[in-house]
């Protein structure tokens, strides 16, 4: 049985993994704090991006940028003019509106899908599609809304020392593509990624951690000759397919969505979705942005961002290929995925995360089968296995709960310490998805753990 979003927002606070951020004050709306279980998932899944993006790649190379950049980057990218939503006020309940979240029930009569924001917005208005909220239809004029934060720095508090909380890691990579060229000796194509911290002050955000005002991305900019771009723009969606089936996503649950209506900087763009409990949501976008960016950071800086070609004796700008991934989103895909209600027998449930091994933040629950005659030695063998794994020791209650408490956190192995271990050195591996067990001497329990891991 797969959960809804309420009952995965309740599961998330009950063991750690995602809290309402700044709790004890009422929260923060929209905004989440990760738990102790939630930041170590969420470190694996970098890890992970790491490992597929940066190590196993050629040419790849990972940055860490700057979130506070000079503020003309900005207007060199289009987001100072561009990087707005329209957005309506109902005027009876003062609700505010996106445009995609009021005309949801007659996306199929006014095919919301070829339309911009504009061009729905105009449809709600001539056609007065009611207010969700109150149900009447009286709305403002469209506004448009710019989507960064925008904070001032120094003393003076004028236009002129206003700075912008970054709402997409792309530029950090694209002001530094000398830099990494430059010091890396490297040649087209090649990539920059990072992970970090984005902004946007959504006005309608919601669906847990969906759609937040600070979340995380995973940007991969792969910088090629113009003419390989649409090959690349290819093999990245992709690439992002069998990304997310490596993270443990089905491909059941993941589909491509090309867009029709471009972003400012796109010539081409597509999202891959997931199946969450609201609908398919966007936790990817591979997005071919031409020579558009380095081009505007060339104009705005003075810098020529030229590349010499030593093949071809030819000087050009390099053409970007993006591959976007909204690192909260995976994490909340890769939990929708993975955590089930199972029925054991006709008397018995458990809550079972069955997540990839590679991915769960617990690797081994370490439990000593009668706590005052095996305790010492599970302890021991706990701390041995400290020096390579993230792992837990639980010696509160009986096995079965013991177990349970391991299988909902979706911790892989079970490692039970009895009077065998004490005598011949083994102990009992239990399976937290078969919930078979075998007998394994403690010197082959690192080795068989590390095994079943990817990285
Ligand atoms: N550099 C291109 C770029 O930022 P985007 O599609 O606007 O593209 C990239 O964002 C990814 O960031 C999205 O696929 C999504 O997973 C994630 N994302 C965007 N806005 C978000 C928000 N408000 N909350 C959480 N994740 C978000």
């Amino acid at each position: 049985k797969k959960l809804t979003m309420e009952e995965l927002t309740a599961f998330c606070n009950q063991y750690g993994f995602i809290f309402q951020g700044s709790e004890i004050y009422g929260g923060l709306a929209n905004t989440w704090d990760y738990g102790p279980l939630g930041t170590r998932l969420k470190n694996n899944i970098k890890d992970a991006w790491r490992y597929y993006f940066i190590q196993k790649r050629d040419n790849s190379y990972e940055i860490d940028s700057d979130i506070l950049m000079n503020p003309t980057v900005w207007e060199a990218s289009g987001h100072l003019s561009s990087f707005t939503d329209p957005l309506l006020d109902c005027k009876e309940c003062k609700t505010r509106h996106r445009a995609d979240n009021l005309i949801n029930d007659y996306s199929l009569e006014a095919n919301a899908d070829a339309m911009t924001q504009e061009e729905m917005f105009r449809y709600i208005l001539e056609n007065k599609v009611p207010c969700p909220k109150c149900g009447k239809s009286n709305f403002t004029d469209i506004r448009q809304f710019n989507l960064m934060f925008a904070t001032q720095r120094g003393v003076t508090r004028n236009s002129a020392s206003m700075i912008y909380l970054r709402p997409e890691n792309a530029q950090g990579e694209y002001v530094n593509f000398l830099n990494v060229l430059r010091t890396m000796r490297t040649k087209l194509p090649f990539s920059i990624g990072q992970i970090g911290k984005a902004f946007r002050n959504e006005i309608t955000p919601g669906n847990f951690t969906f759609r937040t005002i600070e979340f995380e991305q995973m940007e991969f900019q792969t910088f090629c000759k113009n003419g390989t771009d649409e090959e690349q723009y290819e093999y990245f969606k992709d690439y992002g397919i069998s990304f997310f089936e490596f993270l443990g996503l089905s491909k059941e649950h993941l589909r491509f969505h090309n867009h029709e209506k471009l972003a400012h900087y796109a010539k081409a763009a597509c999202d891959i979705e997931y199946l969450f409990p609201f609908g398919w949501g966007e936790i990817n976008g591979t997005h071919n942005r031409t020579d558009f960016d380095l081009s505007r950071h060339q104009k705005y800086s003075g810098k020529s961002m030229e590349y010499f070609d030593d093949q071809t004796n030819e000087r050009y700008i390099p053409y970007i290929v993006e591959s976007t991934y909204g690192l909260d989103r995976i994490v909340l895909a890769v939990l929708f995925e993975a955590l089930v209600e199972e029925e054991l027998d006709a008397k018995e449930t458990r809550q079972v995360l069955k997540i990839n091994p590679t991915l769960a933040p617990v690797k081994i629950n370490v439990l000593p089968l009668i706590k005052k005659r095996h305790s010492e030695k599970a302890f021991e063998i706990y701390k041995d296995l400290q020096k390579h794994f993230m792992v837990s020791y639980d010696d509160a209650g009986n096995i079965g709960k013991r177990y349970r408490r391991g299988d909902v956190i979706g911790t892989p192995f079970a490692v039970t310490v009895d009077d065998n271990t004490l005598l011949k050195n083994t102990v009992t591996l239990r399976d937290r998805d078969t919930m078979e067990q075998i007998t394994i001497n403690i010197h082959e329990l690192t080795d068989y753990v590390e095994n079943v891991l990817e990285f």
